[in-house]
């Protein structure tokens, strides 16, 4: 009897050390067996959706029931919530919502290759980064330039881009061309900012595939593989961005260099759409001269715009988005494009299996999400950081910009799970951090530093295996 008891409040001190309470499943459907059906293969165990279509990144895991579908569709609706100057927006700000730059939680089309940098009407949906040519934030601008503001407000500036074109050929004769972006700023608020001291870089948004596992992953299984992923044969050798956030010095693993541990609802608000919140409670224009004394125009910013529990709701809603399945599995182009993808060592960097903690993730706010463990998934990224090559035209993709420790060379490896969808998605095939690649060709012909071997391989390969390379990229 006493050794009974003594059991019985081991196991409920161990569900209060692990889960805090046991209760957490109790609203969750519990999912064993997952049908997949034929063509399909599965990208993340029980959060795989199997779909073909404009939603297919934008939809819940079929664990998501009760409560947790509840606040999902709350988290759904925040994000893709399209503040005013009334609700929190700006007084400069870059997007409008989330879901303004990560249209269907994808990849909204830049501005870049239709209006020629941010353009004069609407918004762009990128980020442009700038700061002094020594390194330091300007004063009055931080650290993005917002291209937009509320009405009686300037933006700090517009983005302008010229591309420099150069044309390459296959061995076999196939011309591919490579295009480099050179940006300016036009139209500042205050021309305080001379060319001569200014370095800006571009970002378009990243596709919101399987957020909820990159939240998941197992630091120790990424840094095994950052120890591991030295292939001196290719030049290949990855390695972990550590970030310091809220006081945790950790792994990073989202953004284009691996610059975050978490998903950036807080940051995403504040420095992207200019709403206050609890992390970053300043105005993000506080120190210009059109913001005096906190008000502006009569308005007065006193109140924080979004709520913790708001963030949590977003943040939430990201983690149980489903990941597309890949299609067309059983085509034999698409599978020869498979065998094409681990002969051109792509699979070393965009690796092709990983696994998720057993516990899955706790939100910002301690909700649990235990259906994210122990999953097996596909992302077909390594989440480190590579040399991707120098300045040089048509072999590099150095921006000089340094985010943690990753250097101006250095990207983190883009996860490609669901990129065969972008464009059904989002209606574009712009790759890589800046857009700069108007398709998969030249995604891939961009790869240098590290990813020179891979590219080269494929460079060398018949005109039929490239193609097939490609089709297995769109079955992903
Ligand atoms: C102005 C456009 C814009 C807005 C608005 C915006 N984002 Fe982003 N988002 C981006 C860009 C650009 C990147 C890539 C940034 C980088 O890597 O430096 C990104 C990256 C991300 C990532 C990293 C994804 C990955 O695969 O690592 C997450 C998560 C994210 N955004 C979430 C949000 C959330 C949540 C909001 C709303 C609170 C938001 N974003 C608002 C443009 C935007
Ligand atoms: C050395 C590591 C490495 C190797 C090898 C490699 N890649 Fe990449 N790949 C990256 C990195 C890092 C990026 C992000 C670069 C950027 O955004 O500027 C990337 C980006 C991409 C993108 C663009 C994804 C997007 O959504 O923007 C595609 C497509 C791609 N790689 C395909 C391939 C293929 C196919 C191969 C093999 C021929 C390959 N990669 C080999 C590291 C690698």
């Amino acid at each position: 009897m006493i050794k009974r008891l003594s059991e019985y409040c081991l196991f409920s001190l161990l569900c209060i050390a692990t889960y805090s309470s046991c209760d957490y499943d109790t609203d969750g459907l519990d999912i064993t067996d997952i049908s997949v059906p034929d063509g399909y293969a599965l990208s993340a165990d029980i959060s795989t959706v199997f779909l073909n279509s404009s939603t297919a990144y934008d939809v819940e895991s079929n664990w998501v029931s009760g409560k947790y579908l509840t606040r999902f569709t709350t988290g759904n609706r925040l994000y893709d919530n399209a503040l005013s100057s009334a609700s929190g927006l700006g007084p400069v700000y870059a997007g409008y919502s989330c879901g303004s730059c990560h249209v269907n939680a994808g990849r909204t089309t830049p501005t870049l290759w239709t209006n020629g940098g941010s353009g004069s009407t609407g918004f762009s949906s990128m980020l442009i980064y700038i700061t002094r040519k020594n390194g330091s934030f300007f004063q009055d601008y931080g650290r993005v330039l917002h291209d937009q503001a509320i009405y009686g407000v300037k933006p700090e500036g517009k983005l302008k881009v010229e591309y420099t074109k150069q044309t390459f050929t296959f061995p076999d004769g196939e011309e591919y061309e490579l295009c480099k972006p050179n940006y300016t700023i036009t139209e500042w608020y205050a021309d305080s900012i001379k060319p001569e001291d200014l370095f800006c870089t571009v970002r378009i948004p990243l596709r919101h595939v399987g957020m909820g596992q990159m939240m998941a992953l197992d630091p120790t299984e990424i840094e095994a593989l950052a120890k591991q992923s030295n292939y001196p044969e290719y030049g290949i050798s990855g390695r972990c961005n550590y970030v310091t956030e809220k006081g945790i010095r950790g792994v990073g693993l989202s953004g284009n260099k691996a610059q975050h541990q978490d998903l950036t609802v807080e940051l995403g608000f504040s420095s992207d759409m200019g709403a206050t919140n609890s992390r970053y409670p300043e105005e993000i224009c506080e120190g210009q001269s059109q913001m005096k004394g906190g008000s502006l125009m009569g308005l007065t910013y006193d109140q924080l715009d979004v709520t913790a529990e708001e963030m949590e709701d977003v943040e939430l809603y990201m983690q149980c988005l489903g990941v597309p399945a890949r299609r067309n599995v059983n085509d034999p182009e698409v599978k020869k494009g498979e065998q094409k993808f681990y002969e051109a060592k792509c699979h070393l960097c965009h690796v092709t299996t990983l696994h998720t903690k057993p516990r899955g993730t706790s939100l910002m706010l301690g909700t649990r999400l235990p259906w994210l463990g122990g999953q097996t998934i596909h992302p077909y990224s390594d989440f480190l950081l590579h040399d991707m090559g120098s300045e040089i035209m048509g072999v590099g993709l150095n921006d000089n910009y340094v985010s943690g420790l990753a250097r101006g060379n250095e990207w983190r490896t883009t996860p490609l799970w669901g990129v065969g969808l972008q464009k059904k998605v989002n209606g574009h095939t712009y790759f890589l951090h800046d857009g700069r690649a108007r398709n998969f060709v030249e995604a891939i012909m961009w790869h240098g530093g590290e990813g020179e071997a891979s590219k080269n391989l494929f460079k060398k390969m018949s005109k039929e295996d490239r193609d097939a390379l490609i089709k297995f990229l769109e079955s992903l």
